[in-house]
């Protein structure tokens, strides 16, 4: 089973709106005669901005084969939810992608695997494919329980979600210890959650389901370590913060790859 590579940058919240669309143009065209991103080829490159910039930088990556994805969304169409942003302004804007779980959100902003599921749920409804992230802290990888933790968030993530939905999924493995950090996890360290993760959807769905889902490695990657780490058998691609904000960077690992 061929997975097709997927390598998303998350931007954070970095950038203006003028920012964000030189930075896309830029990966743009640097990758506009490069075959590696014809639908056909082996990689989905996707970037993932403010709420703010989404639509310049969709308007800046028309005719380009780059997807842009948001960074979270809330589980209601509309409503009186001050300072929040619907799945369906999302789909109405254009965008593929949304990030959900992120362990930003879930250490600062009270997001709960419940409200991952939620989100997640109205996500796959309006036709958007969730970013599902999972990762333990370095207090649970020391105290040896990163695997209860990462079943537990992937459980409660997909509760409710049908086997052909989940094929619409990404998940997102992103131990907390490596992001931002500059420490990454070793290609071995990283292959064997990865391998958890698939063994758990296979258990959720089964096994065609699993293998065709993409996992995303998280925290710290660069053109340095993105090569070993996407070359184990179940990372399918990354999910890349710092490396992200500039476009040699991001390049460099879509190279690397
Ligand atoms: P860094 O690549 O900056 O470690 O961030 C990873 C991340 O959180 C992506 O969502």
């Amino acid at each position: 089973m061929t997975r097709r590579t997927i390598l998303a940058g998350n931007w954070k919240m970095h950038k203006t709106v003028e920012e964000s669309a030189a930075l896309a143009a830029s990966i743009a065209a640097a990758l506009k005669d490069k075959p590696s991103n014809n639908s056909s080829a082996a990689h989905e490159v996707v970037v993932c901005p403010t709420y703010l910039a989404l639509d310049r930088v969709i308007a800046e990556l028309k005719g380009t084969s780059v997807l842009v994805g948001a960074q979270d969304m809330h589980w209601e169409s509309q409503g009186a939810f001050t300072g929040k942003i619907s799945g369906d302004m999302l789909r109405a804007l254009g965008v593929t992608y949304v990030i959900l779980g992120h362990s930003e959100q879930r250490a600062y902003f009270h997001e709960t695997d419940e409200t991952v599921n939620k989100k997640a749920l109205k996500a796959l409804a309006e036709g958007l494919k969730p970013i599902l992230c999972v990762g333990e802290t370095l207090e649970e990888r020391e105290g040896g329980v990163t695997e209860k933790v990462v079943e537990t968030q992937l459980r409660g993530a997909y509760a409710g979600i049908s086997a052909q939905d989940a094929l619409n999924t990404v998940v997102a493995y992103e131990p907390v210890w490596a992001i931002g950090t500059g420490r990454t996890a070793t290609s071995q360290q990283a292959q064997e959650v990865h391998k958890f993760i698939r063994g758990l959807l296979t258990s959720f769905y089964d096994s065609e389901t699993a293998e065709a889902v993409r996992i995303q490695y998280g925290g710290s990657m660069k053109a340095e370590n993105a090569a070993e780490l996407l070359a184990q058998p179940d990372v399918d691609g990354g999910l890349i913060g710092g490396a992200a904000l500039k476009a040699d960077t991001f390049l460099g690992i879509i190279t690397a790859s």
